[in-house]
């Protein structure tokens, strides 16, 4: 599982060095935790005493907001790293959050239809296989169980670099195994870790297939027609580098080979 070790050694090195995904809750956002992590109204009304597990989310923010809106919140993440701050930052607030530190695609110290929402970060390119992190999702969740997602487009993942006109070029093939290759541009990369590319048949399909209906698509909006060619937001004009998915976990019972779309003529 060499993945796993190079992306807990990447993420670790990464809250050391307070990135930008380091930002902690603040004041403000915790006085409106909900409207602060859901401005689409994805979330009920309220989370209060829901059980809502914050996936490969370490670093203080979801796990924070959730717990003041009143839920019950575990994180797991595979970064110590990362995990210290949601602890730091619960007990400084006096909330209580449960962290664990595991991988995205073994949740095997979780219940089964444990958990009433699942919210996870940009994360599953952690991982070479998405549909073992939905087969995980679908298990512990309960019937009718929300699932807040946000991924790597697949297209944004296949750009290498710039070229001399300041297009950017789709250097990487789609269909492919194994982990990235290093590439030039390095905008919606992470120095160090190994990330991988899901297609839209696994990003969505495998989702549809673990037993999930698709109830709302976004697609972030990081174009900035100002911004120079080499800023995140230049390339951004030319592909969406991300996509948020609203899913419900349909019931068990209603899990048929059709709406799974895995039937056999
Ligand atoms: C983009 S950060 C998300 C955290 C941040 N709170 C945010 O709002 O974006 C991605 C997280 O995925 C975690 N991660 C990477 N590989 C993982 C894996 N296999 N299992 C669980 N977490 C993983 C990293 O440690 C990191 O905390």
């Amino acid at each position: 599982m060499s993945y796993r070790r190079q992306n807990r050694a990447a993420w670790n090195r990464l809250a050391e060095q307070q990135s930008q995904f380091t930002h902690v809750a603040t004041d403000e956002e915790c006085h409106d935790p909900l409207g602060t992590l859901d401005a689409r109204g994805w979330l009920p009304k309220s989370v209060h005493g829901m059980d809502v597990l914050c996936l490969a989310a370490g670093g203080g923010w979801q796990s924070v907001l959730y717990a003041s809106a009143g839920a019950k919140v575990t994180v797991v993440d595979i970064s110590p790293s990362m995990l210290r701050l949601d602890e730091r930052e619960a007990s400084r607030r006096n909330l209580e959050i449960r962290t664990i530190e595991g991988s995205m695609d073994d949740l095997s110290m979780l219940r089964d239809e444990s958990f009433h929402i699942v919210h996870q970060p940009v994360s599953t390119c952690y991982v070479p296989n998405i549909a073992a992190v939905y087969g995980e999702i679908a298990r512990v969740s309960r019937d009718g169980g929300l699932y807040i997602s946000q991924h790597k487009q697949p297209t944004s993942l296949q750009i290498t670099h710039r070229d001399a006109e300041d297009r950017y070029v789709i250097g990487t093939e789609y269909y492919r195994e194994g982990p990235l290759p290093r590439a030039a541009d390095t905008s919606y990369r992470e120095t160090g870790a190994a990330e991988f590319l899901h297609r839209w048949d696994e990003l969505v399909g495998e989702l549809c297939r673990a037993g999930y209906v698709l109830e709302d698509l976004r697609e972030p909006f990081r174009a900035d027609p100002q911004a120079a060619p080499g800023h995140f937001r230049h390339r951004g004009r030319f592909t969406a580098p991300y996509v948020r998915l609203k899913a419900r976990r349909l019931a068990r019972n209603d899990v048929t080979e059709e709406s799974t779309g895995i039937w056999t003529p």
